[in-house]
């Protein structure tokens, strides 16, 4: 298999109902290479989404790494929880933290990746200033709280944009897309800069979850982006 991007399963928009047995599908395919957790509060997002019980018990059935993305107003006492649950990064949206600097010095304190998300809208320029402290910027490629949404067309520069600012920094930050992410643009966001790209209905509609992921292997190089 080659292939220039890692691929993380988004588990909102699958069958709530049969979780540990997705995942097993989804390690067994050997196309994942890790598990994105979406947690909502209902505020920050108009949904809810999954709570630190279902992220311990899929670590029990899972070696995948998984990632909590804290779609929730001011994260700062849900980090710890969900790190004692069994996840190797918590990414928190800067949209929603008052201090941002706090929120990854204690993610780091608590020895997991640091990430931080953006809003489609939201500009680059609101982690200039903490680059130095981030291991990974997640893009939106939507309005962030449910799956199945199309790809906002300003994704691509935005990734191009990011990785530039990224650089001129010195740092090695990667780059996460996430929302609107199909076979169709895996390949072109690979190309404009992302490393990893987070797939939630794409996965679960139409044929066997396995080979939903494995039709991301092997895409072809993308000429533009
Ligand atoms: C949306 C979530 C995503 C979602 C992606 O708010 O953060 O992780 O599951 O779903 P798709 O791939 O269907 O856009
Ligand atoms: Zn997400």
């Amino acid at each position: 298999m080659t292939r220039e991007f890692e691929l993380y399963a988004s588990l909102l928009s699958g069958d709530a109902g049969r979780l540990a047995e997705t995942v097993r599908e989804l390690e067994d395919s050997k196309a994942v290479d890790g598990l994105h957790i979406d947690v909502m509060d209902g505020r920050f997002v108009p949904n809810l989404a999954f709570g630190p019980q279902a992220v311990a018990a899929l670590r029990s059935v899972t070696n995948l790494p998984m990632e909590i993305h804290l779609m929730v107003e001011e994260p700062h006492h849900l980090l710890p929880i969900f790190a004692h649950a069994g996840a190797q990064r918590l990414i928190v949206h800067v949209e929603a933290c008052a201090q941002l600097h706090r929120e990854l010095a204690t993610i780091e304190k608590l020895g997991l990746q640091r990430g931080v998300a953006l809003n489609p809208a939201t500009s680059i320029s609101s982690i200039e200033w903490s680059v130095d402290e981030i291991d990974e910027v997640l893009l939106m490629g939507v309005d962030p709280g449910f799956g199945g949404q199309a790809l906002i067309a300003t994704t691509a520069a935005k990734v191009r944009a990011t990785r530039a600012v990224l650089e001129a920094h010195g740092s090695r930050a990667s780059i996460i897309v996430d929302g609107g992410v199909k076979r169709e643009n895996a390949a072109m966001l690979a190309r404009c800069g992302s490393n990893r790209l987070v797939v939630g209905s794409a996965l679960f509609t139409g044929s066997s979850i396995a080979h939903n992921a494995q039709s991301f292997n092997d895409l072809p190089v993308s000429e533009s982006c």
